[in-house]
């Protein structure tokens, strides 16, 4: 295939945003780890399934970043997973570190490509990424509301026993605690979840929503991979599509919400060059005042980053 994929990271977040790929056939991808035969072991066997499961994208797997050159888009998943009784903060210097490098090595071999970030913590590794890869905003988007929506999607079809497919969720703000599901823009079938679901169930979505990451990390002892690969999928496939969908994704925000120089979840109009638009949805005072403290949250984080604002390849 001519359009191509790098996923940095070879661990269950990575290996699943590559088999996602493959599958859907969006693009032959290279998958970098820093271990050795790991990326290498987890492409072949992935290559051996394509005749199975009948696509023709290849994977590639390498511990450098030779071959990496042009790629449209390049999935940051490197860093460490959480460990139970972590938050993603915990994981700040150590991940910041590790995505500052990744960055400086793919930002060169591909200096036009989109940087999809799904590193932990969310909204701080997409500063580092934008920071360090010099690139404009349009191109260096983080992935969280997708995963946060989908997880709320999931809670809403399971209290209705409906399809997931009618189900539609809103997740702005930060990747963390804070985060800020709108049941209001929620809906099954177009129908707003507050029409359907008592306050009280709603107040538990939103409130297993917010902790939907900390709930398998509970039960796995390691972060989620199934829904955060397929969310960042998503992503890939709506930007390498040209889609256009109006997906929840973490953006440096320069103004939009009154919120300034910080990434947060909102909706953007998702294409082939990236962000094309950040949607402003009306939002009540309760919602803002969430939104701001989600805000405030990740303001914090930055402020204990180590990688300079203005620090470029
Ligand atoms: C989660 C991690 C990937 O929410 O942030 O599961």
């Amino acid at each position: 295939m001519k359009t191509k994929v790098t996923v940095v990271g070879a661990g269950n977040v990575g290996a699943t945003v590559a088999q996602g790929i493959a599958l859907k056939e969006l693009a032959d991808v290279v998958l970098v780890d820093i271990v050795e035969g790991v990326p290498q072991g987890k492409s072949l066997d992935m290559n051996e399934t394509a005749p199975v499961e009948k696509y023709d994208a290849l994977l590639r797997g390498t511990n450098g970043y030779d071959g990496t050159e042009n790629s449209d888009i390049v999935v940051i998943t490197a860093g460490l997973p959480r460990k139970p009784g972590m938050s993603r903060d915990d994981l700040l210097w150590k991940n910041e570190e590790i995505v500052a490098g990744v960055t400086r090595e793919v930002a060169k071999r591909s200096p036009k490509a989109i940087l999809v970030v799904v590193s932990n913590p969310l909204d701080a590794m997409c500063e580092v990424a934008r920071r360090v890869s010099g690139f404009p905003r349009e191109r260096v988007i983080g992935m969280a509301g997708v995963l946060d929506s989908a997880r709320m999607r999931c809670f809403i079809a399971m209290e209705l026993n409906v399809s997931v497919e009618n189900t539609h969720a809103f997740v702005l703000g930060g990747h963390g605690d804070t985060m800020v599901p709108l049941p209001r823009y929620s809906t099954v079938a177009g129908i707003p979840i507050t029409e359907l679901i008592s306050k009280e169930r709603i107040d538990a979505i939103v409130d297993r929503t917010r902790t939907g990451g900390a709930e398998i990390v509970n039960l796995l002892k390691t972060s989620a991979w199934y829904a955060p690969g397929a969310a960042a999928v998503e992503m890939v496939e709506t930007i390498l599509k040209d889609k256009r969908k109006i997906l929840p994704c973490a953006a440096y925000l320069t103004g939009e919400y009154g919120i300034n120089d910080l990434y947060v979840g909102v909706p953007v109009k998702l294409g082939s060059k990236g962000i094309e638009q950040i949607v402003q949805i009306k939002l009540t005072g309760d919602e803002q005042a969430a939104l701001n403290k989600s805000a405030g949250a990740v303001k914090e984080l930055f402020e204990r980053l180590k990688t300079g604002a203005g620090a470029t390849v």
